[in-house]
């Protein structure tokens, strides 16, 4: 099966029924995403397909082949971060860290999807991405402070 993975073509044989969170982690040693609940209750395992987030513990590879997955490993780059991954630096928002590559990913698709959110937004779409150690307010501080950056980019590999 053919998948597009932050901008590269990988192959993988695998089933189509596994769920994409496996597939990254196992067969392409993207550790990035996390697995927390794995019925789509926690949102550790967030990534993007074409842009939307998706949990990926419960998609299955074969409904994603040829669509453009990212992943927290094709959010950024070393040289160049993400809007949103240097607010996070800037913002001290990890704690532990477990759930923020999914709370990233999420915050990503929100601010693609609206650029100045207020707080209710962003209080509506993170909640559901668990974070133990309840970083939830740097969280809110982070999205705010890159509200009107551009953030809307396409992603690597996504037409
Ligand atoms: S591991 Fe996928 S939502 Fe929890
Ligand atoms: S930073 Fe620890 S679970 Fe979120």
């Amino acid at each position: 099966m053919k998948l597009k993975v932050n901008g590269e073509d990988r192959d993988v044989d695998v089933p189509a029924d596994v769920p994409l969170l496996w597939v990254l982690r196992e067969e392409l040693g993207l550790t990035g995403t996390k697995f927390g609940c794995g019925r789509a209750l926690c949102g550790a395992c967030t990534v993007h397909v074409d842009g939307a987030a998706r949990r990926s513990c419960v998609v299955a590879v074969g409904d994603v082949a040829g669509q453009a997955i990212t992943t927290i490993e094709g959010l950024g780059s070393d040289e160049k971060l993400h809007p949103l991954q240097a607010a996070w630096v800037e913002h001290n928002v990890p704690q532990c860290g477990y759930c923020q590559p999914g709370q990233l990913m999420m915050a990503a698709a929100l601010v693609r999807k609206h650029p100045q959110p207020s707080d209710a937004q962003i209080d509506a779409v993170m909640s559901g991405s668990i974070c133990r150690c309840g970083t939830y307010p740097r969280i809110r501080k982070a999205i705010h402070a890159v509200a009107g950056t551009p953030t809307g980019a396409p992603e690597s590999g996504e037409s």
